[in-house]
């Protein structure tokens, strides 16, 4: 017999929130939201959805179609949620917030809500990424939304490819979900993932590695020249999500080290970096960053963020990439 999310997410209830069904009640507004996004990706290009809208995001980066309509879904799906105090979104320079009362609004989503944008017209996977934080009792909604990764009580993500896949963790392993259009759910396909301890892919933008602190050159060396007993190969999709769950799936290790251009790093902490690294550990991986050019890198999970955009140099893997990667950083 099949198990459903909802299902799922109801059995593992009591390792989250007192409250039984309001977490399941949340996180069905990211569901329903990534339903709409996939329908309108797999048809884009019959709808005239293709392409930048003509305007820029607090990124500076050049907003697609697809970003603003996934991060539309995504607030309206989840602001009709009595437990929602916060939205956080890549796309909105300041949070969305919702005036409820402490004992109502109980959560706060961070989101990336179309990961992956310059794939999107080459019909390549993108995703979503999203992360769950608790309302803290105390101290305004920033208190609550700058606090280390540790603190996130959920993080997930949707790849949407040849099929769609919703991955997520509530501290409790990583659960996999694959998208049954014929009945409209998510039903398990893998319970309690685990990456392999050491992977034969590494997967970087390797056009940056000329401006890259030394560290990271001699790392890629070492895994080129079979330094870690195996042979290599590159992979490199530009969708992080993708390059994620291929991670997940198979090992290897992910490298976005700091560069000239950006010397704290482009990927961001919040929706990008927090959430995929809490599960990557989950996993049995690790993920590290916080470094600059001449800062060493530690546990992302352990980052104190200054602000809800901010950028990181964000690296993670499985178990024996990780530890070479660590002993070529620490000299
Ligand atoms: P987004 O589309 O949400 O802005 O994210 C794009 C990110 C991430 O998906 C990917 O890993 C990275 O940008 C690729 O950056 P480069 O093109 O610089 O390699
Ligand atoms: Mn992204
Ligand atoms: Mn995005």
């Amino acid at each position: 017999m099949i198990t459903t999310f909802q299902q799922h997410i109801q059995e593992q209830q009591q390792e989250v929130s007192e409250a039984s069904g309001t977490f399941s009640y949340l996180l069905a507004g990211i569901t329903l939201a990534t339903k709409m996004i996939q329908a309108k990706i797999r048809l884009a290009a019959l709808d005239n959805a293709y392409g930048a809208i003509g305007q820029t995001n607090v990124q500076g980066e050049q907003q697609q179609k697809l970003d603003v309509y996934a991060n539309e879904a995504l607030l309206h799906c989840l602001g009709l949620k009595d437990s929602v105090a916060a939205l956080v979104s890549e796309e909105d320079e300041e949070p969305v917030t919702f005036d409820r009362s402490l004992e109502t609004g109980k959560y706060i989503i961070v989101f990336d809500p179309l990961d992956g944008s310059s794939n999107i017209d080459v019909n390549v996977n993108v995703g979503t990424i999203f992360s769950i934080l608790k309302r803290q009792p105390h101290g305004d909604l920033n208190a609550s939304i700058l606090r280390p990764g540790h603190t996130q009580v959920a993080a997930g993500y949707v790849v949407y490819g040849p099929s769609t896949v919703l991955v997520y963790t509530v501290g409790n392993g990583v659960h996999s979900f694959t998208l049954d259009n014929t009945i409209g759910a998510y039903v398990l396909t893998e319970e309690h993932m685990k990456m392999p301890d050491q992977g034969s892919y590494y997967s970087t933008n390797e056009a940056n590695a000329a401006t890259w602190p030394q560290a990271y050159r001699d790392y890629l060396e070492l895994l080129r020249s079979g330094g870690l007993g195996r042979e290599y190969s590159s992979r490199y999709i530009g969708s992080l999500v993708a390059d994620f769950h291929r991670t997940l799936l198979k090992g290897g290790v992910f490298l976005y080290p700091p560069t000239s251009k950006q010397p704290n790093g482009k990927l961001r902490l919040l929706y990008e970096a927090n959430p995929l690294a809490f599960i990557a550990e989950q996993a049995g991986g690790s993920a590290v960053g916080g470094g600059s050019v001449n800062k060493a890198c530690s546990r992302i999970l352990d980052i104190l963020p200054e602000g809800i955009h901010q950028r990181t140099p964000f690296m993670y893997g499985s178990k024996r990439e990780m530890e070479a990667l660590a002993e070529v950083l620490g000299k």
